[in-house]
């Protein structure tokens, strides 16, 4: 009798269930009853608490559109995983292979982003059986070309740009929309292009506020009225990009402005005397059914996982390079950002066509 034990840990996105879903049906396709899946709930904190109950295959059914994830989730910080839990000797991690050894499994299967993949990485590294999947709206895991979900959030952000195109058009106006990313532009780039975004603005690449204004200025005085800003979250000007980790810190925590879009429209405001309006989608893009492609891509990881579990090739993540399914060490994926190359062709596509990153 093979267990398998499953979680979906740190923020959710569209296609958790989809790969959930993957990974059962393809379990059951090969063990049939010789295998047992229990579900962890919230993440890291079901198997540090013991939470977890037995599914059967019926709980994994009708889940394919289903956004948000069945197992719930939570972000458990990696840092505290080695420390002792207050009032207590024991540590996160000790409770969490104690919890594995209870439950007698003979894998975990683990579905997340970066700071998952760094407590997947020390499970493995402990000797617990671990195959994860790569889940985030961000598309920041290295290792693989794209995760799941991202292209779910890059379709919700191009409606949104989509629809702020309309009104932007009919009243003239300047409008600045903040795209979540964290600390990557892969969803402002992406979306930015999508939705026809006149300025495109990225961690990767500081702005140079000046650069902003001017591109402004010449779609005015080629007789367009409006402009279209995608900011990414982390957006970050030339001069910022120049401070220590520290000095960046107090920077943005003095700033009197909720969000980055909000201290550029007031900048842009002043320099252009021009009305500017910011929308926020937030959470937003991290909600409701996956599209097609997060299914198809949710699916293909979930039945990759199992077949890592059928062959015993435990401490790896599966992974998309070049369209090709495969598994790469959590070893090397742990701790590292898959940030834009400035250099891609996307990038320069988008410079060709005019677009502005503000440098
Ligand atoms: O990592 C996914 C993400 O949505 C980021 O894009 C964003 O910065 C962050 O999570 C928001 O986190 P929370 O859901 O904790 O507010």
């Amino acid at each position: 009798m093979k267990k398998i034990g499953i979680l979906t840990s740190g923020g959710d996105c569209q296609g958790l269930n989809a790969a959930i879903r993957g990974v059962a049906k393809a379990l059951y396709e090969e063990f049939g009853s010789d295998v047992e899946i229990y579900g962890i709930r919230d993440g890291y904190r079901g198997l540090i608490e013991g939470d977890f109950h037995r599914m059967h295959p019926e709980d994994f059914s009708g889940i394919l559109t289903l956004g948000g994830t069945i197992l719930g989730t939570s972000r458990q910080p990696f840092k505290l995983m080695k420390s002792a839990a207050e009032g207590s000797e024991t540590t996160k991690l000790e409770k969490m292979k104690d919890t594995y050894s209870k439950m007698g499994l003979d894998c975990l299967v683990v579905l997340g982003g970066n700071g998952t993949h760094k407590t997947a990485n020390l499970l493995s590294e402990e000797g617990l059986n671990v195959v994860s999947l790569p889940k985030t709206i961000d598309n920041d895991l290295w290792g693989t070309d794209m995760t799941f979900g991202f292209q779910s959030a890059v379709d919700i952000a191009t409606h949104v740009l989509d629809c702020i195109h309309t009104t932007a058009t009919s009243h003239g106006r300047v409008f600045i929309v903040e795209i979540m990313g964290h600390k990557v532009g892969w969803l402002t780039l992406h979306a930015g292009i999508a939705g026809g975004a006149d300025v495109i603005l990225i961690p990767e690449i500081p702005y140079d506020i000046t650069k902003i204004v001017q591109t402004l200025e010449q779609r005015n005085q080629a007789g367009k009225g409006f402009s279209i800003l995608a900011v990414a979250e982390g957006a970050i000007s030339k001069a910022e990009s120049k401070m220590s980790k520290k000095e960046f810190k107090a920077a943005r925590a003095a700033m009197a402005e909720p969000s980055i879009s909000y201290r550029l429209a007031k900048e842009i405001g002043e320099l252009t005397g021009q009305e500017i309006r910011v929308t926020v989608p937030g959470h937003f893009q991290r909600g409701g059914s996956p599209c097609a492609y997060d299914r198809v891509l949710s699916t293909r990881f979930g039945a990759a996982a199992a077949r890592l579990i059928q062959e015993k090739k435990y401490g790896n993540m599966v992974a998309l390079q070049n369209n090709r399914i495969v598994a790469v060490p959590l070893s090397e994926v742990a701790g590292k950002l898959k940030a834009v190359p400035t250099d891609c062709d996307t990038i320069q596509s988008a410079r060709d066509i005019g677009v502005s990153f503000g440098d």
